[in-house]
């Protein structure tokens, strides 16, 4: 055993006695700022311990003395944003939706609004931009092409009742009959060319012609101009639900989709739907009311007319 006090001579050090095959322990002190560190973070912690919580107990953590909980902070932040959101909240409700662009600021708002709850509800279908999915008949929301038309409070109320949807009786809903087992092929093939050739893709034929006046133009109008009262898409321009290839027509006429969307009455708040609606208005394509009705007043002037009045009173209907 060596002399424990005993010091190395280069360094100035206590060895600390013990001694392996002649190699020596030095007893080197630990640095200064380290041990200080050491001290600080453990007056830190005590510290800590008193005022916030920190020991788990069964039920929940030792209190703290400030009092402070992630829980309380989280509602105490909600409760802010839904103050300085509820004035605004509260103004949109009481706006009739067709109000609502003679006040810039809470149209606004609304579509702000809108935007983010269509980032959380809408987009699985519809897409991140609204253009929605050809191949999958979900209809692009950005264009002026409208399947049940594009007023605030139509889309309001196509929002609120859904489309062919079970939870509404109000649902907006038309059932285009399936012609699968009505033509024969050749019938078919003609209907198909003639559907093709309202938009100037294709040459028209008598049969086909003839085909589509009886069974067709009630509700997709003589031209194919569409009716939004029903439903029913324009066949007379770019814009298709399923596609345009032959087949794709040919296959919509033979076994249509019957495409559905879920109303949203039981999901969202009022408010929130009306938010939508404004959003989805905003994309492009939006009509107001005057606007649409010198449009469409000619063919269907009647039809149109009901419209505009039946809409709103349903869509506000109880919901707000
Ligand atoms: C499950 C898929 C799905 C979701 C989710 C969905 N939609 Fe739809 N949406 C559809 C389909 C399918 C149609 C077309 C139905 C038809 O054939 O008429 C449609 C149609 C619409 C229309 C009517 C367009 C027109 O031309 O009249 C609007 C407006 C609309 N959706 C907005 C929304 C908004 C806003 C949301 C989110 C709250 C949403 N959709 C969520 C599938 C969906
Ligand atoms: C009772 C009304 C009704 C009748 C009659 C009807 N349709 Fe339709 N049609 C619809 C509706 C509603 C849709 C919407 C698509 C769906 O099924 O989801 C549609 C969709 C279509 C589409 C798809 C359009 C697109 O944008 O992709 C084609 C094509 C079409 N119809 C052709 C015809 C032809 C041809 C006939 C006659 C042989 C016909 N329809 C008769 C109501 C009707």
């Amino acid at each position: 055993m060596a002399d424990k006090s005993r010091i190395d001579e280069p360094t100035g050090t206590e060895f600390v006695g013990h001694e392996w095959d002649g190699i020596e322990e030095l007893n080197t002190p630990l640095p200064r700022w380290w041990l200080w560190t050491f001290y600080a973070t453990i007056l830190f912690s005590a510290v800590y311990v008193v005022l916030y919580p920190a020991w788990p107990l069964v039920e929940r953590a030792t209190a703290g003395v400030l009092g402070w909980s992630s829980r309380g902070e989280l509602v105490e932040e909600m409760g802010r944003a839904d103050l300085a959101r509820a004035g605004t909240f509260e103004q949109i409700a009481a706006t009739d939706i067709t109000k609502l662009p003679a006040d810039p600021d809470l149209m606004g708002q609304a579509i702000a609004g809108g935007a983010a709850a269509f980032k959380q509800h809408c987009v699985q279908c519809h897409g991140a931009g609204a253009a929605g999915y050809e191949e999958f008949g979900y209809p692009n929301l950005n264009d002026d092409d409208w399947i049940w038309g594009g007023e605030l409070a139509e889309i309001e109320y196509t929002l609120t009742h859904g489309i062919r949807w079970e939870g509404s009786d109000e649902t907006r809903s038309n059932y285009m009959p399936a012609f699968g087992d009505v033509f024969d092929a050749d019938q078919l093939d003609a209907i198909t060319q003639h559907v093709l050739s309202l938009s100037g893709k294709a040459q028209s034929n008598a049969t086909g012609a003839e085909l589509y006046a009886q069974n067709c133009a009630a509700c997709h109008q003589p031209s194919g101009e569409g009716d939004q009262m029903q439903g029913a898409p324009a066949l007379n321009d770019a814009i298709w639900l399923y596609g345009d290839d032959p087949a794709q027509v040919s296959q919509q006429i033979a076994y249509p989709r019957h495409g559905a969307m879920p109303g949203w009455s039981d999901k969202l708040d009022p408010v929130t739907i009306r938010m939508l609606a404004a959003y989805v208005h905003s994309r492009g394509g939006g009509e107001y009311a005057g606007e649409a009705t010198d449009e469409v007043a000619p063919e269907t002037g009647e039809v149109a007319t009901d419209e505009v009045a039946v809409a709103p009173e349903d869509g506000g209907d109880g919901q707000l």
